[in-house]
């Protein structure tokens, strides 16, 4: 039996399924899976997972209607007031990774309160990917590689992939050892290309809304049964 994997990134999807098979507005899936959210957290504290990564909201997630994309920033907002006493107490570290100049002035500053409320704590890092764009953050990485190759400050076969790892949003975390997709689509979604490359990948039919935390143990052990070979032979 394998180890429990250290970090968990999860695509959260199926929210306005979820609201349409009963006949809701597609926001309240989003409100819905907010709850799925506190179930995964607490799950991941349970049973030992110290990174979790969630995908919130994609760069192409500002082409959906103005009244579902400003409900989002509301939920993110109301949801960063409400945990953030919680996540305090509870040892929990707020991280995002993504464009997060592209969002509300006030989902911002919230952020960056809570990440600095809860800067010293250790127990589990809480890491919201928000206007999220894999290959976008690759982009932004080969521009800072670039611009120090035309400075002279590194020289192009200084180019590793440790170096070009470290100018990634995620250079202070290891890479996921879980991803996790519900609502059964099979893909990616721009979600951490770079980081993925030798992830494990569990994807249930279960709508995020409907994810419990048997759910994601489930994940878990089905991580476990898996053997990680990274290209070499099993042993
Ligand atoms: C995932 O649920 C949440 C976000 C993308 C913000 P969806 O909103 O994509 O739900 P479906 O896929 O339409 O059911
Ligand atoms: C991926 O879900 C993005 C998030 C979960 C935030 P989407 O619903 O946006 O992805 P597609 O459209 O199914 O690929
Ligand atoms: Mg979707």
């Amino acid at each position: 039996m394998g180890d429990t994997p250290k970090h968990v990134a999860v695509i959260m999807d199926g929210n306005g399924r979820w609201a349409q098979s009963r006949g809701l507005p597609r926001l309240a899936g989003h409100e819905a899976g907010s709850k799925s959210i506190e179930r995964c957290v607490q799950a991941c504290i349970d049973t030992g997972v110290e990174y979790l990564t969630l995908y919130a909201f994609s760069s192409e997630n500002w082409k959906r209607p103005a009244l579902e994309v400003n409900g989002l920033m509301l939920l993110l907002e109301k949801f960063l007031n409400q945990k953030r006493d919680e996540m305090v107490r509870e040892g929990i570290r707020l991280h995002h990774i993504g464009r997060i100049d592209e969002l509300p002035t006030v989902c911002r500053r919230k952020l960056r309160e809570v990440m600095e409320a809860t800067a010293s704590n250790t127990r589990l890092h809480l890491v919201l990917a928000l206007s999220y764009s894999g290959r976008a953050e690759i982009v932004d990485a080969v521009k800072s590689l670039a611009a120090d190759a035309e400075s002279g400050a590194i020289q192009p076969d200084d180019i590793t992939p440790d170096l070009f790892a470290s100018r990634l949003n995620t250079s202070d975390m290891p890479d996921p050892d879980l991803l996790i997709r519900t609502s059964g689509e099979m893909r990616i979604s721009n979600f951490l290309l770079w980081q993925l490359s030798y992830t494990e990948i569990h994807v249930t039919k279960k709508l995020w809304p409907d994810f419990q935390k048997d759910d994601f143990l489930a994940a878990l052990e089905d991580y476990r049964s898996r053997s990680r070979r990274y290209g070499c032979v099993a042993g």
